[in-house]
């Protein structure tokens, strides 16, 4: 069968890898597929100075993407550039030229994903993104296709592999956020502005195209509930270990009776959990299931060739289906729009809770939270104090029995106003096992 031509646009982190296996896997990828997938152009704005394996042979190289894009012998377009900008307009410009298109561009799949996957339908072109996601786990395959049959009830996930190194070397050494934040940079996890990471946003891109797969809605990132880890410290870790729990950043999205409650937030979850042993700069995702109930899947979220895998591998789904002839029909992102999945407000989620207060220490502060809590109606579960060397910045800690969202967000509101506080409380949700 005649060779399916690829074009790259985007030639770092992830370009470098895809190329990189590409050329040194291309004969086990030929054998699997019954053709050659050969690299036929390659653009990036500094392409003159980029090495390439030479066992792509003769490439044509671009540093305009217009000409990979309109270059009538490629079939297939690679769109690793990242960002919203002029990743949205290559992929519109490969639609608009009948090319497929694989993408591992999160945030524009998050945006703008319902889109592009309807244009894409349109043009009878094929469209594959399971880069976007936890990098190395495949888990747009699962949900398309794996576990389809089922009708996912609610799904959890670890997906920032930066946040959650920064947690776990916490929890690990005592370190503080700040310090484990520095090291982060220094190895090359989290970029120079790690906002990104640390307050949640990148995981929220993520978990937006993960709840669109899995729950057949159009979700974008202005339906989740974001909070960082910036908050987080130390002692947390050993507050939430009395409780046998530990602190991730966690990905929710679960169906209630009111509709889909989405966030990205650090929580509780107890530490028999398997969510709890995902360490380091891993990601992993745990799928209910209505009928199949649990499955569980673990992996690197991130890095040139875990990446370049995911790439890879849907450049081979998308050559079949060019040399099968088969375009893509459905979107994944909005199949059929029962409504039955709408998203709601954080605000009616229900969870015991985990308030963490730090006190200039003086008489009657128990009494005070306590007082506050009541007039919300939520019940006090325990109070925990470890020992502290200072009076004036005195750690302790109140759990709370299942309660609104709501309920939480007006009372830390309350609590807030209070002098002895040296900042307003932190509330963190404690997740049931999963
Ligand atoms: N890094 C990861 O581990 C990872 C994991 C999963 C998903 N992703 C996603 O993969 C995508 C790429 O990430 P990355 O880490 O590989 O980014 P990166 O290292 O910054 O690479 C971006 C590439 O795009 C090129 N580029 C930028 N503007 C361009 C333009 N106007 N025309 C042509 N080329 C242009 C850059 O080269 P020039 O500056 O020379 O043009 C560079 O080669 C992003 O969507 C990211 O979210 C990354």
């Amino acid at each position: 069968m005649r060779d399916v031509h690829v074009g790259v646009v985007g030639l770092g982190n992830v370009g470098q890898g895809t190329l990189a296996i590409l050329a040194a896997n291309a004969d086990q990828i030929a054998l699997k597929l019954g053709f050659r997938l050969k690299v036929t152009a390659v653009c990036s704005r500094g392409v003159a100075s980029v090495n390439l394996p030479d066992e792509l042979g003769h490439v044509t190289r671009t540093a305009d993407w217009r000409e990979v894009v309109s270059n009538p012998k490629v079939d297939v377009v690679a769109e690793l550039v990242g960002g919203t900008g002029v990743a949205r307009e290559i992929i519109d410009g490969a639609t608009a030229h009948g090319k497929s298109i694989v993408t591992a561009n999160k945030e524009l799949m998050a945006l703008a994903g319902a889109e592009i996957w309807d244009k894409a339908i349109k043009s009878k072109i094929n469209l594959a993104m399971e880069a976007s996601v936890a990098g190395g786990i495949p888990i747009h395959a699962v949900l398309r296709e794996g576990i389809s049959g089922d009708r996912v009830v609610a799904l959890a996930g670890i997906l920032n592999g930066t946040s959650n190194y920064i947690l776990t070397e916490m929890e690990r050494r005592g370190e503080s956020f700040e310090a484990m934040l520095a090291e982060a940079q220094a190895l090359g996890y989290a970029e120079a502005d790690p906002s990104a990471d640390v307050d949640g946003y990148d995981a929220r891109s993520k978990l937006a195209i993960l709840s669109a797969l899995a729950f057949g809605e159009r979700i974008t990132p202005s339906d989740i509930f974001v909070e960082g880890i910036r908050r987080i410290t130390a002692q947390d870790f050993d507050y939430a270990h009395q409780l046998r729990h530990t602190i991730r950043l966690v990905c929710g999205a679960v169906q209630t009776e009111r509709g889909l409650i989405l966030s990205v937030r650090p929580a509780l979850i107890p530490q028999s959990t398997i969510l709890a042993s995902v360490q380091g700069a891993y990601n992993a995702v745990w799928v209910k299931g209505h009928f199949g109930a649990d499955t569980f899947y673990y992996g690197r979220g991130a890095g040139s060739n875990p990446t370049g895998v995911a790439v890879v591998s849907d450049l081979m789904r998308v050559a079949r289906e060019i040399r099968s002839g088969s375009p893509e029909r459905v979107s994944p992102f909005a199949h059929e729009r029962l409504g039955e999945y709408k998203p709601v407000p954080i605000t009616f989620q229900h969870r015991p809770y985990y308030l963490r207060f730090r006190v200039d220490d003086r008489p009657g502060i128990i009494a005070a939270l306590a007082g506050i809590l009541s007039a919300k109606k939520i019940g006090l579960e325990a109070v925990l104090q470890l020992p502290c060397d200072t009076k004036h910045d005195l750690p302790f800690v109140i759990t709370v029995e299942p309660s609104s969202e709501l309920a939480i967000q007006e009372a830390v509101a309350e609590m807030s106003k209070l002098t002895f506080l040296r900042e307003p409380p932190l509330a963190l949700p404690m997740e049931p096992p999963l």
